[in-house]
């Protein structure tokens, strides 16, 4: 699916995401999070922030930088920001694909339910890479297909209906780690047979440069 097709589907999705989705999505997000050894001064980027249901969790002292390719899924974000005196979020319009930010930029890099909605998961899984500082760390919270062979021939079967909702359901995590050279310290997820992980990575830049120039 094209950038313009997702652009459309969150925007139509932006009023009712909270209503439908919040109560499923948001305790990953506090769990993610709550894993973090945020300090003073550190700068976070939420990549895809959607309506922003994640900014209330990052401590104030913390600058953070939402970033979304739906304008309409950002103005709800605004409204938490203000609702909550978020002085400490900036959200922009941007596509993950092509982060409008320099190098070695950011202490956290935190990609909750968009990987699999991106055309290009990969390219996103390299610009957050490059966004994020070296020692930094990346998070990424997705639906993997399930290893259970009959769950993931359920999940075939419901992956048309899922792209025409804005996400795709067949991206394996094996697939998904060894294609972007992932350095994963830690997985969690919500409970065993929650389809969704909570994958932490130290970013590992250097050796994929390394890998790169060999
Ligand atoms: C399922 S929502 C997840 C939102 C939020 N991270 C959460 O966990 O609730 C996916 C979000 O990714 C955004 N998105 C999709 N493709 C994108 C891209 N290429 N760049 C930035 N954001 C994108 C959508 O607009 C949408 O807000």
């Amino acid at each position: 699916m094209q950038n313009e097709s997702i652009k459309r589907i969150y925007n139509v999705q932006s009023s009712v995401y909270d209503f439908i989705f919040k109560a499923f999505f948001h305790p990953r997000h506090k769990m993610a999070i709550s894993e973090l050894q945020f300090e003073p001064g550190h700068k976070i980027l939420d990549v895809g922030v959607g309506t922003g249901l994640a900014l209330p969790l990052y401590p104030k002292h913390c600058e953070v930088v939402g970033i979304d390719l739906s304008s309409e899924m950002l103005k709800q974000a605004e409204k938490k920001v203000v609702k909550h005196g978020l002085t400490n979020v900036t959200l922009m319009e941007m596509d993950a694909c092509d982060l409008d930010f320099e190098d070695d930029t950011f202490d956290y890099v935190i990609a909750t339910h968009i990987i699999s909605v991106v055309p290009q998961p990969f390219k996103v899984i390299d610009e957050m890479r490059r966004v994020t500082k070296l020692n930094g760390k990346m998070v990424i919270v997705n639906h993997f297909i399930s290893s259970n062979p009959l769950l993931a021939k359920v999940e075939c079967f419901f992956d048309p209906f899922f792209r025409k909702i804005g996400w795709r359901a067949d991206l394996s995590y094996e697939e998904f780690v060894s294609s972007t050279n992932l350095e994963v310290y830690n997985t969690t997820k919500l409970s065993k047979i929650d389809l969704w992980q909570i994958v932490h990575a130290n970013n590992n830049k250097h050796l994929c440069q390394q890998s790169r120039v060999n």
